[in-house]
């Protein structure tokens, strides 16, 4: 017998909640040497530790085939010139693609293919669809004035590495621009 409590579940817009999906929070702590520039992560972090982000994840089953799929919400906000952003990761079965799906506020993609480190940076607006290959690093940054939700669909056994971003981090930077996003070589911050 289906059983429907497993397979729907409802987002609410107004709290950022996914029934069913107990959210992961990220706060600026959480996101030591994620930031290019490290006085004004220090400042800030001096200030306090905000709300970056939260994820709310449903993983309805695990069989080969299955699909997990996850609500993210990044506050506006920015730390210097560089947007709140996502921790980033690879999936940990690199052959698993991504499917992002814009719901609310103004944001960009970082991509990064792992192996000729080629970069792009994507637009995630409301029904605006991003797909992310296999093998591409990805992180999520806030650009705009609201809270960016985002809707995010993965093959079940995807996983996450997120050690091999925390080692070396994304080779580009997003920083705001005159109020637009714009993509830098980090070593030319
Ligand atoms: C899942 C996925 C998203 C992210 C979310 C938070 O594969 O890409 O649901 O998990 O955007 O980003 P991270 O996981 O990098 O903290
Ligand atoms: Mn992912």
């Amino acid at each position: 017998m289906l059983d429907l409590d497993r397979l729907l579940s409802r987002y609410n817009p107004a709290t950022g909640e996914l029934a069913g999906a107990k959210p992961v929070e990220r706060r600026l702590a959480d996101l030591r040497g994620c930031f290019a520039d490290m006085a004004a992560y220090e400042a800030a972090l001096a200030a306090g530790n905000p709300l970056l982000y939260r994820v709310a994840s449903v993983e309805p089953a695990r069989g080969e085939g299955d699909l997990h799929y996850g609500v993210g919400c990044i506050m506006p906000g920015k730390i210097g010139n560089e947007y709140f952003m996502t921790k980033g990761h690879l999936h940990a079965w690199r052959p698993a693609a991504e499917f992002y799906f814009g719901l609310t506020g103004e944001g960009v993609m970082l991509l990064e293919d792992e192996a000729t480190g080629e970069s792009r940076m994507a637009p995630l607006r409301p029904h605006h669809a991003v797909y992310v290959p296999g093998h591409t690093a990805h992180r999520t940054m806030n650009a705009g004035a609201v809270p960016l939700t985002y809707l995010g669909v993965y093959p079940a056994r995807a996983g996450h590495d997120y050690g091999a971003i925390a080692q070396r981090n994304f080779r580009c930077v997003v920083v705001g621009r005159a109020g637009q996003p714009v993509m830098i070589e980090r070593n030319q911050l």
